[in-house]
């Protein structure tokens, strides 16, 4: 629908905005550590993937990541970009490849100290889980258990894995199987983002809660509908 005079007027007032100058910086004469520093400190905040896997021998593995977002919602898809520790996979990625299985977690405020000590690189026979004494339950439609203090777990099923880049980075992407939500947090089919709390990820040595909340009135949606064959 096409804004009212008054409206178009008011959208104008918005969005004056000062015009800033801005630096410009190739991005070809970034090496990865360069770009990655670039890309981690603009792409804030990020949601954390507090991810459990399980490995072929059964040590419960535990590693957060931020490089996470959804990806559809029918199937509810959940994806994660995995990178390596100089050209080896992570344990998380390993597992996953073997197992085909993980749970995705959403650490609430509280968590940061447990969850910013599981991304400390150990040797696959070490399991984050037991050395930071976190309580685990088990999933219901996977092998791998979850994290009890978590306030959100969605049990995932492995269903695809994208490679991207020079470094051997990997796009993982899992079906969510089932979802696990504190008592309380979804009400009427939604859960409000200050009662959950969520931990994110900014650039550096940073995490953020959430802070200031601005609302605008939502837009009118078309539905989103199952495609037919032919699109
Ligand atoms: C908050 C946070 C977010 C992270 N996000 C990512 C990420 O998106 N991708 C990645 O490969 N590593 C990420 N890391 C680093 C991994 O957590 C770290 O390499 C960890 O040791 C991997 O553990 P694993 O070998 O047990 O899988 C992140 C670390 C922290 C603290």
């Amino acid at each position: 629908m096409m804004p009212s005079e008054g409206e178009a007027a008011n959208l104008r007032e918005v969005h004056h905005v000062e015009v800033q100058s801005l630096m410009i910086v190739q991005a070809r004469e970034l090496d990865s550590e360069q770009t990655y520093k670039l890309l981690t400190g603009v792409v804030v905040p990020r949601p954390i993937a507090w991810i459990t896997t399980q490995s072929a021998a059964g040590v419960l593995n535990l590693a957060p990541f931020s490089a996470f977002t959804f990806v559809s919602t029918k199937p509810p898809l959940l994806g994660v970009n995995i990178g390596r520790k100089a050209g080896v996979r992570k344990d998380t990625a390993v597992n996953i490849l073997s197992e085909r299985e993980f749970v995705v977690h959403i650490a609430h405020g509280p968590l940061v100290e447990p969850l910013h000590a599981s991304a400390v690189e150990h040797p696959p026979e070490v399991s984050e889980v037991e050395l930071l004494q976190l309580q685990t339950a088990p999933s219901s439609h996977v092998r791998v258990p979850r994290l009890q203090a978590a306030p959100v777990a969605m049990e995932c099923r492995l269903h695809s894995v994208t490679p991207y880049g020079d470094t051997g980075s990997e796009f993982f992407v899992g079906e969510v199987l089932c979802w696990h939500v504190r008592d309380g947090l979804l009400v009427q089919g939604k859960v409000d983002s200050f009662e959950l709390d969520p931990l994110c990820r900014l650039g550096g040595p940073w995490y953020a809660t959430l802070g200031q909340r601005l609302h605008q009135t939502p837009h009118a949606q078309t539905a989103k509908t199952v495609l037919t064959r032919d699109g």
